[in-house]
């Protein structure tokens, strides 16, 4: 059984589809938040999840709250620590610390637009595919090797929210799988690249065509 630690800030939906896809060979261990009223926190504890919070106003900077977060972390011993919309930018250290073992989804279709407002920046920049990445987490933010991607069109009306809500539906698609890649022993990391011994697939969701590997 493979030992997954969550770590959200918010809504924590893709946090959900993950508990909810109940994956073979995986335990999700806990489901940790910085921000204490995060929803998902709630969500998770009423499903009898181990649930915690580590604030990051309780420390006077970015490494104790990183060494702080580590310890709770550490003390699931998991095998895999999972971004589920965590809001934090993290140390070199706790990267390394989590080394090929810590996943990141961000919405877009990377290396386009890390950081943040990633649709409207998509928006602006004139884009007419946007999308999201499952990638693995190196100490430069939402950089990593990818381990999956999805495509969604931008419509003539989209806004920020409106683009944000169809992206959102392609991440609860990918990550429930790459997770899934993870646990079964799939994935291969090859460098800058990510190889899946699970073929390649093309799902469709909806109208949306959507390219996962
Ligand atoms: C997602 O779009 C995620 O990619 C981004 O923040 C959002 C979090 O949503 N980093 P949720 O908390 O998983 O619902």
């Amino acid at each position: 059984m493979k030992k997954i630690v969550i770590l959200i800030s918010g809504r924590g939906s893709n946090m959900q589809a993950v508990v909810n896809a109940d994956i073979a060979g995986a335990e999700i261990a806990a489901v940790i938040s910085n921000q204490p009223d995060a929803a998902g926190l709630a969500w998770a504890a009423e499903r009898g999840l181990t649930t915690a919070t580590v604030n990051h106003r309780d420390y006077a900077n970015r490494e104790a709250f990183d060494a702080a977060l580590m310890r709770v972390i550490d003390a699931h011993q998991p095998d895999l620590v999972l971004l589920a919309g965590f809001m934090r930018v993290l140390t070199a250290d706790f990267c390394r610390h989590y080394q090929n073992r810590l996943i990141n989804i961000h919405p877009s279709l990377l290396p386009a637009f890390t950081g943040l407002h990633t649709h409207q920046r998509a928006i602006d920049a004139g884009c007419r595919i946007a999308g999201c990445t499952v990638h693995f987490v190196t100490a430069e933010l939402d950089c990593g090797p990818i381990i999956a991607q999805a495509a969604v069109p931008i419509l003539d009306g989209d806004t920020a929210d409106t683009l944000a809500a169809r992206v959102l539906t392609a991440e609860h698609q990918i990550l429930p799988q790459a997770v899934a890649d993870f646990v079964s022993g799939s994935l291969k990391i090859d460098g800058s690249r990510v190889l899946n011994h699970r073929s390649s697939q093309i799902h469709n969701i909806g109208n949306t065509t959507v390219l996962s590997v």
